[in-house]
């Protein structure tokens, strides 16, 4: 299975720091913090990687990963035209690198404690995603489950009254029929191609599956999100040491 790593976006929510470089090659304690997923995508076994970025401070990526040798893997890169499409339209330019094949997607600002080896070597068609419960989860994709608990209705995006105690992770798997659902998709309120559309779509059709994430889950996309993910790392770190 190939991997995507998303790393488009402005990150307004982090200027002035976003004006140096892009948001994910911001430091989260000892390492930029595109560091992180694709470690999560190499630990689940995934080695052939495309990173698609915007086009503001697109060499900063270039020169700093290289081939992607030093980390141990390969890596292709995409650059995404717009910088407020959105991550479903970001994934769209990894169309030809899929070549057919289902795909991994993390998104540049997650960094989960465990990686996804089971899931990935396990997944066979249709889509899955991964739940972690939050302490805010209107910040994030929010499943709807079903009275049972077995089944998702929908997963709402960034609702102001969350159904479920859930944050949808950014880890995706997807077949290739992410490619063409992606191109039915119409923009949001935020004027943005949402994944969640795309997730709901293959929901519509039966077609998907949930986990949960074991570990810890980190988005750093805020400052205060930053700071914790540093601090998390940094304690990790030390019991370590
Ligand atoms: C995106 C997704 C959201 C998901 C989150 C995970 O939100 O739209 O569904 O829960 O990533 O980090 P964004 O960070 O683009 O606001």
């Amino acid at each position: 299975m190939k991997g995507v790593i998303l790393a488009g976006g402005l990150g307004t929510r982090l200027r002035p720091l976003t004006q140096i470089t892009n948001k994910h090659l911001l430091p989260v304690y000892d390492k930029p913090m595109i560091l992180y997923p694709l470690e999560t995508l190499k630990n689940s076994g995934i080695r052939d990687i495309m990173v698609v970025c915007g086009r503001e401070h697109a060499d900063h990526f270039m020169s700093f990963l290289g081939s992607g040798k030093e980390h141990g893997v390969k890596l292709s890169y995409a650059l995404q035209d717009t910088n407020n499409g959105g991550i479903a339209d970001a994934l769209s330019y990894a169309e030809d690198f899929a070549d057919g094949g289902s795909i991994a997607v993390i998104l540049g600002d997650n960094i989960f404690e465990n990686d996804f080896k089971k899931a990935a070597a396990g997944f066979a068609s249709g889509a899955e995603i991964f739940f972690k419960k939050a302490e805010n989860p209107s910040r994030f994709g929010v499943p709807v489950f079903s009275k049972d608990g077995k089944k998702i209705l929908r997963v709402e995006e960034k609702p102001k009254k969350p159904k479920s105690p859930y944050a949808q992770t950014g880890f995706y798997l997807f077949d290739s029929g992410i490619f063409s659902v992606i191109k039915t998709l119409k923009p949001s309120a935020r004027g943005e191609l949402e994944m969640t559309d795309a997730v709901n779509r293959y929901n519509e059709e039966g077609k998907l599956s949930f986990g949960f994430v074991k570990g810890e889950w980190l988005d750093a996309g805020t400052f205060e999100s930053l700071f914790k993910a540093a601090e998390f790392l940094r304690k990790k770190r030390k019991l370590r040491d």
